[in-house]
């Protein structure tokens, strides 16, 4: 089986070749986008990015990143302003309605709908989210 390279030029000089190692991990990373760097959200803090023009709350649990929809699905409240609670809970700010952070759960009134969560990869110090769209 042959592999271009990601960019489909043509590469004649062995010492440029991408590895099978740098395909995959390429082709892995197709639908992340790069959004911050590790450090702009240190563990128990949480960050505003917008990526398609969506807004993703990141929230970093004891140093694991994780993704969701900055939209309370309640009446659209702004989930990064929420305190953590509890360990992996995020209340939103306007009628306190908590949300899993892991799986974007709704787990309490007046919220019933999950919120959407991107799967979350950390790279060589920076924080990249699937796309979302
Ligand atoms: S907007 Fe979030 S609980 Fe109402």
């Amino acid at each position: 089986m042959f592999f271009a390279p990601p960019n489909g030029a043509h590469v004649h000089d062995e010492s440029t070749h991408p590895t099978i190692h740098d395909l995959f991990n390429n082709l892995s990373m197709n639908n992340y986008v790069k959004v911050a760097a590790l450090t702009e959200v240190p563990p128990g803090s949480s960050k505003l990015v917008e990526v398609n023009r969506v807004r993703v709350a990141l929230f970093n649990l004891d140093g694991a990143i994780y993704a969701i929809e900055d939209v309370c699905t309640h009446d659209g409240g702004p989930l990064v302003e929420g305190d953590i609670v509890n360990g992996c809970q995020v209340q939103c700010p306007r009628h306190g309605a908590r949300f899993d952070i892991r799986t974007g759960a709704a787990l309490s009134f007046p919220a019933f709908e999950p919120t959407n969560v991107y799967a979350v990869q950390v790279r060589d110090g920076d924080i990249w989210i699937e796309s979302p769209q």
